[in-house]
């Protein structure tokens, strides 16, 4: 079996930085090595050490001098939304029943959904992520081409079909029983199959009946190892829609919990505006906050309160990610910017190590997959991106005045984007598509 052997500057988080001079929470070689074989790393460390171990036919590739980190991981996007991003002039419900729920009836289609699949994970890959957790739309058709897609490609990523019943066009629901077959249909087939993971996926507590919600609690409960995923407390329209809906609920994280939705395993995309209950509840279950800024500031939803969160006596374990496309970028570098900024508009700020991580091994632990990818370690998956810090005029003349690592990831973070992605590998294998294809 021929393997793969990478030099550059490696780059790969062993726990939250506490500060920029936290050295021990990252590894940091600059002249590394990582060999792949099989879609693994099968060593890692310095160059010379690394090369040492590699077999005679191993193929080089010198990546210098740029640097190697861990592919990204997005923990929460609709891939059938690559037409609805950019979509002008509306707050979270009327922006869903303007452009999101008529652009995901043509999802009924296989082929449209084949093709958006295709176009969804070039796109993603081209910025450098190597992991996603995805919403497809609510017919089955959807999941299939997303998984098919997915697993042609050999990406570990996470997706399902979204559970919807009312409060949308007739185009996009489901029923109960449709939704829970469906989903039963589509683990069986995908789940385990290769590297794809199901998650249940009932959107939200306003499209799904307590009827449509038992359904996905009966799928929790046959399905334990599985992700779930939906969205909580995003907007105020949004909360008091749902309460009036849940009369009997005491918050929004009730109707959820009411029906066994919480847990390691449960990712909340937005969780904006919960009260100190509600996130008690969050931190009790070890349930996933997952911090959408480009979404949150374009949809004018509100500061997600990162480093409160955090640091609050029952901290709340947080995923960030892009939420395309409510989110308007596909990039986890631009994503990290304007969380960057959200969090600064709370008065706090993120250091550059702690972003990197977050997109990396923080969000492979928030999705429970960091025994697998995020890091560089040995015996992970070889999905890794390779990022240039002066991959523009602008960012050139920048990193001129650059001295430290921790100066070159805020600038990759603050000027990066796709263009600073040199290449991706998928399990050990380059996967940067062509622009032009
Ligand atoms: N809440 C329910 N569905 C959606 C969606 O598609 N996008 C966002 N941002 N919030 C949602
Ligand atoms: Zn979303």
């Amino acid at each position: 079996m021929t393997s793969t052997l990478l030099r550059g500057r490696t780059l790969s988080f062993l726990r939250w930085p506490e500060t920029v001079d936290d050295h021990s929470a990252w590894r940091y070689e600059d002249d590394g090595g990582l060999l792949l074989r099989n879609g693994r790393i099968v060593a890692a460390g310095a160059y010379a050490d690394v090369e040492k171990k590699a077999d005679e036919g191993a193929k080089k590739i010198d990546h210098r001098p740029h640097l190697l980190l861990p592919g990204f991981i997005d923990p929460h996007a609709h891939f059938p939304q690559m037409q609805v991003i950019a979509s002008y002039g509306a707050e979270l419900l009327d922006w869903l029943n303007a452009y999101t729920f008529p652009e995901e009836t043509k999802f009924q289609n296989a082929q449209h959904g084949r093709r958006i699949a295709r176009l969804f994970l070039d796109e993603v890959v081209r910025h450098g992520t190597t992991t996603v957790a995805a919403y497809c739309s609510v017919h089955r058709e959807s999941a299939e081409a997303f998984f098919a897609e997915s697993h042609d490609r050999n990406m570990l990523n996470i997706a399902g079909k979204v559970m919807m019943d009312r409060n949308a066009p007739e185009g996009v629901l489901d029923t109960p029983q449709s939704a829970y077959d469906d989903s039963k249909a589509l683990i069986a087939e995908w789940h385990g199959k290769g590297r794809q993971h199901y998650a249940i996926t009932p959107r939200f507590a306003i499209t799904s009946s307590p009827e449509q919600l038992e359904m996905a609690s009966a799928l929790c409960r046959e399905h334990p190892d599985l992700h779930m995923q939906t969205h909580l407390s995003e907007n105020h329209a949004e909360i008091a829609f749902t309460l009036q809906l849940y009369p009997k609920a005491s918050d929004y994280t009730d109707v959820y919990e009411h029906y066994g939705l919480l847990g390691r395993k449960s990712l909340f995309g937005h969780c904006i505006h919960l009260s100190e209950r509600e996130a008690d509840a969050l931190s009790d279950t070890g349930s996933v906050a997952v911090f959408c800024p480009t979404s949150n500031l374009f949809l004018g939803s509100g500061l997600f309160d990162y480093q409160r969160y955090r640091r609050r006596e029952k901290p709340l374990r947080i995923a960030t990610a892009t939420d395309v496309g409510g989110g308007t970028n596909y990039s986890m570098l631009r994503t990290m910017d304007e969380g960057y900024k959200v969090i600064a508009l709370n008065g706090e700020k993120l250091n550059p190590f702690q972003s990197f991580w977050q997109l990396t091994r923080g969000n492979a632990e928030a999705l429970s997959i960091v025994e697998r990818v995020g890091t560089l370690d040995q015996g992970s998956d070889a999905d890794i991106v390779v990022l240039d810090a002066c991959a523009t005029p602008a960012m050139r003349l920048r990193m001129e005045t650059a001295d430290t690592l921790a100066e070159e990831l805020f600038l990759l973070q603050t000027l990066g984007d796709d263009r600073a992605v040199r290449e991706v590998y998928v399990a050990g294998r380059a996967a940067k598509p062509d622009m032009a294809a």
